[in-house]
């Protein structure tokens, strides 16, 4: 049992996988006591405020194949949408009326210069519409450096939102198919093209995915260390029928140890990166009612709450049991703070809650 410097010294002072892993494993009073760190690092680096991120889901349509993904394009049994530029943009009004401040705008992954007009076309839109005040993040898998730059330069988007997924080659190459399309080189290579073009840069990986040991998941908190990220939004794995990785759901860890392990991950990240965002994700919910707030009491501080128009929401069913299918925005933003009020955190309404490791970064330069 270790105590709230013990950890602070371990996991501060250059830690090692092995360190890691030995919390990753935390549970009972170990677990409390690590929580509670977590909480005081983030009271003390970020507040104890939540900052909301509108979750538009502009599009199911994906060009890739990934294994663990009930989106996938091998999907054949989901109807495919995508969202009409003007419902997009009542979207992000919703989002801006509300206070929200930020949105974030995410699709199955498209690179084709259709697809990358629309968008830029729907990002003019938005800018324009709310005076340039809303802080977008953008969840559109890879795309080249002329887009990014683009986006970046002429359009000031703030953030990206890209996941490794699994840092750990050989499980990438497990989760995914074997072809040019799913290259870990190169979503590795996008990643540091985000950081070059200067974007607030945030990353994440599954808990809990078939052939994932815990040395895998410290090796990936190591990973976000190296890469020194802004954001990490991560959650448990949860199974998906019509996907490939289905014929493994017999090995997978409890449910319950997945849910776990991703808030100690979180207790972890917060800990030692103190002032990053880190996402309470809607798949927490997925697993418990109360999933999300535990996040929180982890130590995360970024909500997105779901502003896709209802009728397009069962078809981004990226795992079973996503909450919020039947509920629309207004009803998700009630809520949500109720929900957050109860973890003792207040909103950030109005701010866009940018990551404060962005800036500290910025001055040291
Ligand atoms: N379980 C949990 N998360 C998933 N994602 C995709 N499929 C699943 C699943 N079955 C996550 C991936 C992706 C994000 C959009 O959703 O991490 O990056
Ligand atoms: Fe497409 Fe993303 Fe799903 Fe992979 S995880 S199939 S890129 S939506
Ligand atoms: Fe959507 Fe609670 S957040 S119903």
């Amino acid at each position: 049992m270790y105590n709230k410097e013990e950890i602070l010294r371990l996991l501060q002072d250059n830690p090692k996988n092995e360190d890691i892993t030995d919390f990753l494993n935390a549970n009972d009073e170990q677990q409390n006591v690590l929580f509670k760190t977590a909480v005081e690092i983030k009271s003390k680096y970020v507040g104890n405020i939540v900052y909301f991120r509108g979750l538009i889901e502009y599009s199911n349509i994906c060009g890739k194949n990934c294994k663990y993904c009930g989106i996938r394009k091998g999907n054949k049994k989901l109807s495919r949408y995508t969202m009409t530029e003007q419902e997009v943009i009542d979207a992000a009004l919703y989002a801006y009326r509300a206070n929200y401040a930020s949105i974030a705008l995410q699709a199955g992954e498209l690179s084709s210069e259709k697809f990358v007009q629309k968008v830029t076309s729907i990002l003019e839109r938005i800018n324009t519409e709310t005076n340039n005040e809303l802080g977008i993040t953008l969840s559109l898998g890879e795309q080249n450096e002329e887009t990014l730059k683009m986006w970046k330069e002429k359009l000031g988007i703030r953030r990206y939102l890209l996941r490794i997924e699994s840092s750990n080659r050989e499980l990438y190459e497990k989760i995914h198919p074997n072809d040019e399309t799913h290259s870990y080189q190169k979503r590795l290579d996008t990643l540091k093209l985000l950081r070059k073009l200067n974007y607030q840069v945030g990353t994440g990986v599954m808990i809990g995915l078939p052939f994932q040991t815990v040395e895998n998941l410290a090796e990936d908190i190591l990973f976000f260390k190296a890469l020194d990220v802004d954001m990490i939004g991560m959650g448990p794995y949860i199974e998906h029928s019509e996907t490939p990785l289905y014929e493994y759901k017999d090995q997978l860890l409890p449910i319950d140890e997945r849910y776990n392990l991703t808030l100690n991950m979180i207790a972890i990240c917060r800990i030692m990166f103190k002032d990053i965002n880190i996402v309470a994700s809607t798949a927490m919910q997925a697993i418990n009612p109360t999933g999300r707030e535990a996040a929180i009491r982890a130590g995360a501080n970024i909500i997105m709450p779901n502003l896709t128009p209802q009728k397009y929401r069962e078809n981004y069913l990226l795992y079973q049991n996503k909450p919020c299918l039947n509920e629309d925005a207004q009803h998700c933003k009630k809520c949500l703070e109720n929900r957050i009020e109860l973890t003792g955190n207040t909103i950030g309404y109005g701010q866009w809650g940018d990551a404060g490791h962005y800036f500290s970064r910025q001055e040291q330069v």
